[in-house]
């Protein structure tokens, strides 16, 4: 007997139990993890009908949370010309309107990933790497210490106060947009070595500063980015934050910092962990197979008692329900499962047998079989 998605019980599915943070409640504990699409046709940050379709998609396809890739909170720090932003009013139009169709179209919550690339800015659109940008195309890197982030990147310049001050305005002003868009949360990026992630990294801060040093002071403008966008986003709405729990360099940031980190970020009262690894250098991370980064979503969990996210190679349903029933975390993002298959949630709910609502105008598609008997 199929369970409904209306009622939870203890034959629920860990999978399809409800989860909230202040006043949103997320139908599920699956999330679409934020991915870069680049595809702002206008080459200044304006999200287009590829966004509506690709978030909307993923929206009806049953997911509990979709994510936005990482939106730009400035022209600089944009990773390549095609990314999306919120850096200027003209963008909260077109936004609103994919988090109209996410509202009004599925039962999914739609949230911003807000971020800035640092030393990862200026870089030409993903497949168009062949194609150096040519020096009019280019814009003013900044970063915490003139370090750039690979062979081939550019040479940042270090930033001075008054870029710090600019940053936190920015990140305000995009919270602010981001609100006016109607975004139920909103995600710091503070992974992945761009800008937040490349102060907290002591690979890439070499700073003298009270940015830079011990973890306190590399903290210190994460820190002052969350508080400041804290005080604008509205009190019932949650705020997550996406970290590089290590680096994986003997030299840079272990585990048991990425716990540091998380403890620091919620006692200023973030509401939730996103817990990713890596990429805070061009050196390539190890391969590792399977749910490598649930373990960092674990320990800190454990260690720091707030929610988290966990993500890395989340491929089938098995797994996101021994993930959330073990507790070791509390969502569950899917990224190259959710481009592979915008329906990933409604296939695990056959899979798993649970009755997942379908949107009023698809209800024939809970008849349909795709495993007929005869095939004749
Ligand atoms: C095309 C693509 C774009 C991505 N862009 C972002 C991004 O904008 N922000 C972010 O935090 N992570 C980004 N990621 C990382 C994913 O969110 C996710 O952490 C990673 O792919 C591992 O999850 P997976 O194994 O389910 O793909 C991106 C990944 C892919 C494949």
């Amino acid at each position: 007997m199929a369970t409904r998605s209306s009622d939870v019980s203890a034959d629920t599915p860990p999978m399809f139990t409800p989860f909230s943070l202040r006043d949103l409640t997320l139908s599920n504990r699956v999330v679409v993890s934020p991915m870069c699409m680049y595809s702002a046709d206008d080459l200044d940050g304006t999200p287009t009908d590829f966004h509506v379709v690709h978030l909307g998609s993923r929206a009806v396809g049953g997911v509990g949370l979709v994510f936005t890739e990482m939106t730009q909170i400035s022209r600089e720090g944009r990773i390549s010309p095609g990314d999306a932003g919120i850096y200027d009013d003209k963008h909260i139009e077109p936004w609103k309107r994919v988090v109209d169709f996410v509202h009004n179209r599925s039962d999914a919550k739609i949230g911003m990933q807000l971020g800035h690339a640092g030393r990862k800015a200026c870089e030409p659109i993903a497949w168009l790497r062949d194609t150096p940008l040519t020096d009019e195309e280019k814009w003013e890197v900044v970063a915490p210490s003139a370090i750039p982030f690979g062979p081939g990147s550019e040479m940042p310049r270090e930033m001075n106060q008054g870029d710090i001050a600019k940053v936190i305005d920015d990140f305000v002003s995009g919270a602010e947009r981001a609100n006016k868009a109607g975004f139920d949360i909103i995600e710091l990026h503070g992974g992945h070595g761009y800008l937040l992630s490349s102060f907290i990294s002591p690979l890439s801060n070499k700073r003298t500063d009270k940015y830079g040093g011990s973890l306190e002071n590399r903290m210190r403008l994460p820190l002052e980015v969350f508080r400041a966008v804290r005080a604008v986003w509205p009190e019932e709405k949650p705020i997550s934050c996406r970290i590089s729990a290590v680096d994986w360099d003997d030299h840079g940031n272990q585990i048991e910092d990425g716990i540091e980190v998380a403890r620091m970020f919620k006692q200023a009262g973030l509401d939730i962990i996103d817990v990713s690894s890596g990429n805070v250098t061009s050196v390539r991370r190890p391969v590792t197979p399977g749910l490598f980064q649930t373990p960092f979503s674990e320990a800190i969990r454990e260690a720091v008692g707030m929610p988290t996210m966990t993500v890395g190679n989340i491929a089938t349903p098995e797994q996101i329900n021994g993930v959330i029933a073990e507790g070791r975390a509390d969502l569950c993002c899917v990224a190259k499962g959710h481009l592979f298959d915008p329906y990933f949630v409604r296939h695990a709910a056959r899979a798993l047998g649970y009755d997942l609502k379908w949107p009023k105008q698809y209800p024939a598609a809970a008849m349909f079989n795709p495993e007929p008997k005869e095939v004749r």
